[in-house]
Parts: structure tokens; sequence; C-alpha cells
């Protein structure tokens, strides 16, 4: 696949189908993930593929405590800022709605959109979870690594004919990810990724989002 053609055809997909993905497979695209660059080499990245029994047990806890236990979901570090300015805000707010939209759940319908927003710990019932980790002892540095990592695991899967969905809505579980994986005091979890076979039919996953075309945030000079 080209590379152009990888980056396009990449988007976040939020329904997967069952079949499973070999783990020769999921191996192939760690291998070309880390051929991601990172400051002074240091690789600090950390990944925990869980799949089958694990991959189900961990959802329904994540699931269970995300749903019951929300004032316990508190992620390591912070992603968002507090307070929202724009033109932020507005993405944020139309990426949302626009989700909701595309599966016909009203903007009021609170029980509605809980039910999806649950979706994200039960992968999107993808065959294969990738928890992604870095080092705590390190700096804000390395999560620009993190995410050159990040992005190569979601285009080598579209290599694979596979898709993916990053989630960083899993750095609130961690304490209940540390029940079920072995991470070292270390880690800090920063995000997830679900990867599988696109369902071609659900809804969600016709969901195009926009960008800004090159002009609103390239400026050049000669
Ligand atoms: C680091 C990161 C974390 C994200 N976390 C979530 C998440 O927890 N749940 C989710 O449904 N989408 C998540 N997304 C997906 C974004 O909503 C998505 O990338 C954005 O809307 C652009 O859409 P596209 O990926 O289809 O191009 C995340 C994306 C990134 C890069």
């Amino acid at each position: 696949m080209q590379v152009d053609e990888a980056i396009r055809s990449r988007k976040s997909v939020r329904s997967f189908l069952p079949t499973p993905v070999p783990q020769s497979v999921v191996r192939h695209i760690l291998e070309l993930a880390a051929r991601a660059p990172s400051g002074n080499n240091v690789q600090a990245w950390r990944v925990h593929v869980v799949t089958g029994n694990a991959l189900r047990v961990l959802g329904e806890a994540m699931r269970a405590e995300a749903r019951d236990h929300t004032q316990s979901c508190i992620p390591e570090y912070s992603y968002y800022p507090d307070q929202w300015v724009e033109p932020y805000l507005s993405r944020r707010r139309q990426c949302g709605y626009s989700l909701y939209e595309v599966l016909g759940i009203d903007r009021q319908d609170m029980a509605g959109r809980q039910r999806q927003m649950l979706r994200n710990f039960t992968f999107f019932d993808a065959p294969v979870g990738i928890m992604v980790t870095t080092d705590r002892r390190l700096n804000t540095g390395s999560f620009m690594d993190l995410g050159m990592f990040l992005q190569n695991i979601m285009l080598a899967a579209r290599g694979q004919g596979l898709h993916t969905c990053p989630q960083a809505a899993f750095a609130d579980l961690h304490h209940i990810v540390r029940q079920h994986l072995e991470l070292g005091d270390e880690e800090i979890l920063a995000c997830g990724v679900s990867l599988g076979f696109e369902d071609e039919g659900a809804r969600e996953n016709a969901l195009q989002m926009p960008r800004e075309p090159v002009d609103a945030f390239a400026r050049f000079y000669s």
C-alpha cells in the first residue's frame, strides 16, 4: 500500500468484526511501529497486547468501573485542558455531535450517549487491544515519540488491511488495567488502540471527520 493511501484510508473505526488477527500480524505491526523516531533513540514505548479471554475480562472490568465509579477514573496525565478555548472547543463539540448524529443518538439522550461512550472500554468489539505506555521518569517530549509510534501502528495496520481506533479513554482506567496486566510502577498508561477488521456496515464507521485546509494552519516564507 502506498503511504498516501495508508494515511488517507486511516480513520477511527468504532465497530469491528469478530474476525481474529493472528499474533504474527500484530508482531509485524509492532516491529514496523518501533521504527518510529524518538529523541536520542530512547524508544520509551511499551505495549501490552490483549486478546481472547483476557480482552473480554479486562473490557468488562473497565466498562463496569467507567459506568459505576466515574469518580475513581482519573488519568495519570492531562490530555485535555481544564479550560477549552476556541477554535478547539467547537471542533471538540463537532467531533462528539457528528458521532451521535451518524448513530441517530439524540443530543438530549444521555443514556444513549453513555452507552456509546462505554463501548470504548470493550474495544468497540475489536479482537485485539493494545495498551501503550511510556516511562513516567522521562519528560513530556517522550509523548511526541509515543505519538509517532502510535501513528506507525495505525498506518502499519492499514498495510495489513486492518483498522484501528486510538483511545485515550483507557488512560482513565489505568487502575483497572494495572489489576489485569503487568504494568511496572514506572509505566504511565498513555493510550490504547483497538485493532481489527472494520465492520463496513456499521454507521459509526461512515464518519469522516473534516480537516482544516493547509492555508488555515501553514504559512510559507521565502
Ligand atoms: C491520542 C488519541 C486519543 C483518542 N481517544 C479516543 C477515544 O478515547 N475514543 C474515541 O472514540 N476516539 C478517540 N480518538 C479518535 C479521535 O476522535 C479522532 O482521531 C478524530 O476525531 C479524527 O477522526 P479520524 O481519526 O477518523 O480521522 C483519539 C485520537 C487520538 C489521536
